[in-house]
């Protein structure tokens, strides 16, 4: 792309290097329209969309029962905060969350905030009423968010955590299982266990708060046995699970819920992302004997549940419970991993591909016996792929793991030309490498 096509785009990011703060990474990508698992930038090319606005966009962008429901209820009102003046969409989304929820238990509450990290430091407030317990038991990799509690919580320092402390009490780690890397569901379960012994006591732990697919960690899904041991274990000692779903929830694993996968039932459900069809919106689910433990007042907040976003969130919510959408999602997720696994037969610094469904990353290493995260090679392969014109972002606690978060409703042709851009641009980070 020569600089003259990026008339638009330079001007914006000259403007942006002025008056934006540089502590928000940003790439040199100008949006100005979005459709589907389509991107356009201000200077009119087009990018088929891997990343679907960092997995808010399940649904794609722009489907049309979600863009009407919000026109309709702009005409309505947009704002009332939900302890002024009580509005149906919020009980509504309320109502479908308890429908849908994987939880223990019969009647199903929710509450309904801004942001994924507010919804995981609300699943924490509410797991410490409920128990009466101060502890928090997070694992290797994790990611829940940029607050202080959250960023606490989160497994990784730079650029998560360097310079930010203090950081909260009462937070401790666990190994979670990463089978290329050795570690399982065995070994994974004894630690827990040395942690009890050696660093917390159960009997004061709250909850445990786990990813069944850790995201922003490198989209390491849980062998199957790991979240019914640890459930298991939770229930020996009256510890709560909460099963954080901000990235892996609605949709993006094929079921409405990625722990729908592993046939448990957490006590609290969080989720995030694609639930507001691209507005702000969160929740935590859970039975009501939990939810209501804080007494009146003591959650809320001024914009959480927003009119605009629960209308969103009804059609989101329609969408991902179809079974022409879960089937779309198992048929998208079968095509990506044929195409992932011959990528990895021909370039050889693919170590592994894993996921669930549609949920799918490939890791990079410089070499598949000594498996050294290949970082370089990753960040080099995102930007080959947006000046191919294709949308893809790392993550891993190296960066060295490429993911997809394509909109679910991509065409095949645009499934089957990402594939192959993400190909050539893994070729010609890997030719620039040498
Ligand atoms: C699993 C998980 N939890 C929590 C969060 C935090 O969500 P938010 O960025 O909306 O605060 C994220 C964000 O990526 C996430 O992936």
């Amino acid at each position: 792309m020569s600089l003259q096509e990026r008339n638009a785009t330079e001007k914006v990011l000259d403007a942006r290097e002025r008056y934006v703060a540089a502590g928000v990474s940003t790439p040199p990508l100008v949006v100005a329209r979005a459709e589907g698992a389509r991107i356009e930038d201000v200077d009119g090319n087009t990018y088929i969309d891997f990343a679907g606005g960092l997995g808010c966009q399940n649904t794609g962008h722009g489907l049309p029962a979600v863009v009407s429901a919000i026109h309709e209820q702009a005409d309505r009102y947009l704002h009332q905060c939900f302890m002024v003046g009580m509005y149906e969409p919020y009980v509504e989304v309320c109502r479908r969350l308890a429908e849908l929820s994987p939880c223990r238990g019969e009647q199903q509450k929710s509450i309904l905030l801004n942001s994924g990290a507010e919804a995981v430091e609300n699943a924490v407030k509410i797991a410490r009423a409920a128990t009466g317990r101060p502890a928090v038991v997070v694992f290797d990799r994790a990611f829940h968010g940029r607050t202080l509690l959250t960023m606490t919580m989160t497994s990784k320092v730079v650029p998560y955590k360097r310079g930010f402390g203090p950081f909260a009490p009462e937070v401790y780690r666990a190994p979670a299982p990463y089978p290329y890397r050795g570690v399982t569901t065995d070994d994974a379960i004894h630690e827990l266990e040395v942690l009890f012994k050696a660093d917390v006591d159960p009997q004061s732990v709250a909850c445990v708060v786990l990813e069944p697919v850790q995201g922003e960690g490198g989209f390491v899904d849980m062998p199957l046995d790991f979240p019914p041991r640890l459930q298991e274990l939770c229930q020996r000692y009256g510890i709560l699970y909460v099963d954080d779903e901000v990235q892996a929830g609605v949709g993006r694993t094929g079921p409405v819920w990625a722990i729908e996968h592993y046939g448990v039932e957490p006590d609290l459900l969080v989720s995030g992302k694609s639930l507001g069809g691209g507005l702000p919106l969160a929740g935590v689910t859970g039975r009501a004997e939990i939810v209501d433990a804080v007494p009146a007042g003591g959650l809320g907040g001024t914009f959480g549940g927003n009119p605009l976003a629960c209308a969103a969130a009804l059609a989101v919510l329609d969408e991902v419970s179809s079974e022409g959408f879960r089937r779309r999602a198992d048929e998208i997720g079968e095509r990506l991993r044929v195409g992932l696994e011959a990528i990895r037969e021909r370039v050889d610094f693919v170590g592994e591909v894993r996921g669930i469904g549609p949920m799918l990353a490939l890791e990079l290493v410089e070499d598949r016996g000594t498996k050294t995260p290949a970082s370089a090679l990753a960040s080099a392969t995102t930007a080959a792929a947006r000046e191919r014109g294709l949308i893809l972002l790392s993550c891993g606690l190296y960066g060295n793991v490429i993911r997809i978060l394509v909109p679910l409703v991509v065409s095949d042709e645009d499934l089957d030309r990402g594939l192959e851009l993400l190909e050539e641009a893994l070729v010609d980070a890997g030719t620039r490498a040498t």
